[in-house]
């Protein structure tokens, strides 16, 4: 067939792609034109339902490669020696906002990589930032739904926001992240990325220890400024997308290192804090970070919807020698992801080029809508069978443990582990520079003033009293760039 022709999608060419075929120079048209029927048919279905939270992003190809040796820690196969590298497709977004919304937006960004290895598809399915708002996966829907539009007038909300956050003290530490100059980046390549749950790697003597993972950019922090942030959402709402593009295909490559931070099972039992509760870090004194490797993004994709849009990431995609926590927030994680997949692009999504694990894949997972045959074609559909050779490995047995508890409850959020306002104060105090903590409150007394209704005060008195909690200046600067009086109440809370 003569690839320049022009076909209908089953490849049957066809001449008359402008003019519909009808009775008489002025119609009606006549149904027959299948062609016409096609496109438009076709054309009304070119949208998938967009993600529900990170809808605006931007994805790339890239290398992963080994620097140092932490085999003593994970037996994956990626890791068993310096020098090993594989190939990995990096997607960043934004949280809140809709896909064709402001890539500048005051949002934390997403940092989802997917590493193609041996032992399969690995997925870290981060943020650049290293905690979370919440602790429990059960929040997370009413906690988006306040990040998104008040149902009535379909806007965004200061009040529901700032309503939730403060009902939800946990929530502070990445708060004040998020209200710092770090909450706009200047795109994606400038910004750190961190998996920011508890993970566990497991190594060759089947022994477990904690872990965190942190990606360090080569290019610099760079943020944008509230105002520039939103100068640039109304000239360039596709900056990120754009800067990203820009930059891989004129060979400046952004570069990530790779970090982790260890700890063991003893010390998790001795740590201050539960060490499975996302809002909280682990100090990089006690915990030093672990150089591992470098990430770099060379290869802008060649259609961004196969690709990008259609990509899926799930924290369950984890491989042998790198496994989850008990954090509450990622075992929701586990079951919401393949869930959202299953939704979004189907069952077969993990079929696409983007998602497909180049190395072997042999299940007994069959059909489904799109199903694609071409890697398992006739072979049996059941296991056990006679006639395939395909065995489970008693190699990649799961790693065996006992509980701490056995105990079965519903246990409330704040019980032995309700300190919300240590590690908030530190960064206010130790990681923020003066420039930073300025900054910090005037984005905070900025957004803040967005917060309106008959129950503005309460919300506003409510979240300065974590304010103060977490640091009596802070509070203070807030209290008195919103022009509210602090009475003894207040203070008292602040004890
Ligand atoms: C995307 C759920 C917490 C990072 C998503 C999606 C869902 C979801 C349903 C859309 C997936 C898709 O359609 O492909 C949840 C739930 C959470 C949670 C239920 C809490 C229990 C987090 C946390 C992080 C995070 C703590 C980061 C540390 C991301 C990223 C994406 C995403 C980066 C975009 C992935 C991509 O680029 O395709 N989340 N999420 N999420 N989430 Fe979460």
């Amino acid at each position: 067939m003569d690839s320049k022709k022009l076909t209908s999608s089953s490849g049957a060419p066809y001449y008359e792609h402008q003019d519909s075929q009808t009775v008489g120079s002025r119609g009606p048209v006549l149904l027959q034109d299948f062609i016409l029927q096609e496109n438009l048919a076709h054309f009304v279905r070119e949208r998938i339902p967009e993600r529900i939270v990170h809808a605006k992003g931007t994805g790339a190809y890239g290398k992963f490669t080994v620097t140092h040796d932490i085999s003593k820690y994970t037996k994956a196969k990626l890791f068993s020696q310096v020098g090993n590298s594989c190939k990995m497709f990096a997607r960043f977004s934004t949280v809140g906002g809709e896909k064709g919304s402001a890539d500048t937006a005051r949002d934390p960004r997403g940092f989802a990589l997917k590493f193609y290895t041996e032992d399969g598809n690995w997925d870290l399915v981060g943020n650049n930032t290293p905690v979370f708002f919440i602790k429990d996966a059960k929040k997370f829907p009413d906690f988006i739904h306040t990040q998104k539009r008040v149902p009535r007038t379909n806007l965004k909300s200061p009040t529901m926001m700032w309503d939730f956050w403060s009902l939800n003290p946990e929530s502070l530490h990445q708060v004040l992240i998020l209200m710092s100059d770090r909450g706009t980046p200047y795109g994606y390549r400038h910004m750190h990325g961190f998996g920011s749950h508890t993970f566990s790697m497991i190594n060759a003597n089947n022994e477990r220890t904690w872990v965190k993972f942190h990606f360090k950019t080569k290019q610099g922090i760079k943020n944008f400024s509230n105002d520039d942030a939103t100068k640039m959402a109304g000239e360039n709402p596709d900056f990120a997308q754009e800067d990203l593009c820009n930059a891989i295909d004129n060979g400046d490559f952004p570069k990530w290192t790779m970090y982790i931070q260890v700890m063991t099972e003893e010390q998790a039992k001795e740590f201050r804090w539960n060490p499975f509760d996302i809002t909280k870090v682990w100090s990089q004194s006690e915990h030093p970070l672990i150089e591992v490797g470098e990430m770099e993004l060379n290869e802008v994709p060649i259609n961004y919807f196969a690709h990008v849009e259609q990509s899926i990431f799930s924290p369950s995609n984890l491989i042998n020698g790198i496994s989850f926590s008990p954090d509450k927030m990622l075992q929701g994680r586990l079951f919401s992801y393949p869930d959202a997949h299953r939704y979004r692009v189907g069952v077969n999504a993990h079929q696409l080029e983007v998602n497909r694990c180049p190395f072997a894949v042999n299940n007994y997972q069959r059909d489904g809508f799109m199903a694609d045959s071409s890697e398992y074609k006739d072979k049996p559909n059941y296991h056990p069978n006679s006639f395939d050779d395909i065995q489970p490995d008693s190699s990649y047995k799961n790693f065996e443990y006992e509980l701490d508890s056995n105990h079965v409850a519903n246990y409330n959020r704040n019980e032995n582990d309700d300190d919300h306002y240590t590690q908030p104060g530190l960064l206010y105090t130790k990681a923020m520079n003066q420039e930073a903590r300025e900054n910090l409150v005037k984005n905070i007394i900025d957004h803040m003033s967005g917060i309106d209704g008959p129950k503005r005060d309460e919300i506003i008195n409510r979240q300065l009293c974590h304010f103060f909690r977490a640091n009596i200046e802070l509070g203070m600067k807030v209290a008195s760039g919103l022009n509210i009086n602090i009475d003894s109440n207040m203070m008292n809370h602040s004890k």
